[in-house]
């Protein structure tokens, strides 16, 4: 395999999706969007094109199975996200569905069997950016779909379960969407490293150990709107400024986490209604804190809703919040976390092993499957969730021989379990 040449092609391919976006200006795919819609459509032509059998299941998640021949063979699952967050990058999530379509192109070419059965998902959603859901793609597969997210809305008001009846959807049909363990091998992904780790290693690719885990909150602040000019300072009830103390807090407490593995972001915050002649009345902001373990994570958000309760009481304004997602850190299978190190280390470099901070559909199909995750280098600093994430045609090509080199090994292997069964 020619890995410059596989490399531009995946590349090319992750070019190519970027075009679709809900605003002009940036990368943005919301779920069931046009974009997506378009980025879907697009994803069934490539995998068909790379000889894949297409179907679309139930949520929008787009697969391409290719057999063995061999009855009974069980499945390999590889595959990441296609949404993206706001203005994000081109290769985040798509890199883990393109590098394994023009790795099945390849082995078409040349009539390489693997030993098991290949299904590529290409996962329709993972962000939550429109319904703040998260592993809307993966979950269902692994039997961890929550059906209370499908009342949620959009900031448009429509509720998850009717925009996809809208895109031709069956929400009833999410329940059957379960695999069983049993006849599937496991799941591996490819992801850009979206950090400077590996930049900094001189390495193009890493082999994850654990996946840190997350948890996140809507919080609304509800103050007393007033006017801006008649207000005596001492007699409001802000609920901006109320805010920002708050969010500062988080900043503070995470910044003196004893762990110091906890990380905190309010990625969001609005004036609901604002206008610059008016009190804030109500604002809205999210919590979003992770950490490589749950514990310090989760005694550091329990500080930061502490703070921000007694931040409301002394200003006079109510804070209300809502867990919208809660996943624990997802240790690696550990036999197919040496068995990928080794596949890496095939190609000439020792394998670097690292932790991620961000979250993956890995995270959620390894609560029930044996798997392991391949890092990809980030160039330009190692800045990623933003239109400036980049990667070297170079650095894919070595993926894509790292990924071969590890499934051929893949068919042969002991039943593996799951890191968590494990423990
Ligand atoms: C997903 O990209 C996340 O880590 O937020
Ligand atoms: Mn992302
Ligand atoms: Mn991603």
């Amino acid at each position: 395999m020619e890995t410059l040449s596989i490399g531009q092609e995946i590349v090319a391919a992750c070019e190519r999706l970027g075009r679709h976006s809900d605003d002009p200006d940036g990368l943005t795919v919301a779920y069931l969007g046009a974009a997506h819609r378009a980025v879907a459509a697009d994803l069934k032509e490539e995998m068909a094109g790379a000889g894949l059998a297409v179907t679309v299941d139930a949520i929008g998640n787009v697969i391409g199975r290719r057999s063995c021949g061999r009855p009974g063979a069980r499945t390999l699952i590889t595959g990441s996200h296609f949404d993206t967050v706001r203005n994000g990058g081109r290769f985040d999530g798509r890199l883990g569905i393109v590098l394994p379509i023009a790795l099945a192109r390849h082995l078409n070419e040349t009539g390489e069997r693997l030993p098991f059965d290949l299904e590529i998902i290409a996962f329709a959603e993972e962000e939550g950016l429109r319904f703040a859901s998260t592993f809307l793609g993966s979950s269902p597969l692994v039997g961890q779909f929550d059906a209370s997210v499908l009342e949620r809305t959009d900031a448009a008001g429509v509720r998850l379960a009717d925009a996809m009846r809208d895109a031709g959807l069956d929400p009833a049909g999410i329940a059957g969407l379960r695999r069983d363990p049993g006849t599937v091998l496991g799941y591996y992904e490819v992801h850009i490293e979206q950090g400077p780790v590996l930049l900094a290693a001189g390495e193009a690719l890493g082999v994850v150990t654990s996946i840190a885990g997350g948890v996140r909150h809507s919080c609304r602040v509800t103050g007393s709107a007033g006017h801006a000019g008649t207000v005596p300072m001492r007699l409001r009830h802000d609920a901006g400024t109320a805010a920002a103390e708050m969010v500062l807090a988080l900043e503070e407490r995470c910044s003196a986490d004893p762990s110091a593995t906890v990380v905190g972001t309010a990625g969001r915050f609005e004036v609901v209604r604002g206008a610059t002649n008016v009190i804030p009345g109500e604002c809205q902001f999210t919590i979003d804190l992770r950490g490589a373990a749950d514990g310090p994570r989760d005694l550091a958000l329990a500080d930061v809703l502490r703070s921000c309760r007694e931040i409301a009481a002394r200003r006079g304004v109510l804070f209300e919040s809502e867990l919208t997602m809660n996943v624990p850190a997802t240790p690696c299978t550990p036999a197919w976390v040496d068995a990928l190190a080794a596949a890496v280390a095939s190609l000439g470099r020792p394998a670097h092993r690292m932790p991620s901070g961000a979250g993956h559909d890995a995270m959620m199909m390894g609560r029930a499957l044996p798997m392991a995750m391949l890092f990809v280098r980030c160039g330009n600093g190692g800045v990623s969730h933003s239109p400036h994430e980049t990667m070297t045609a170079a650095d894919a090509g070595q993926a894509a021989a790292a990924t071969l080199a590890f499934w051929r090994g893949r068919g042969t292997a002991a039943r593996d379990v799951p890191a968590k069964a494990q423990e």
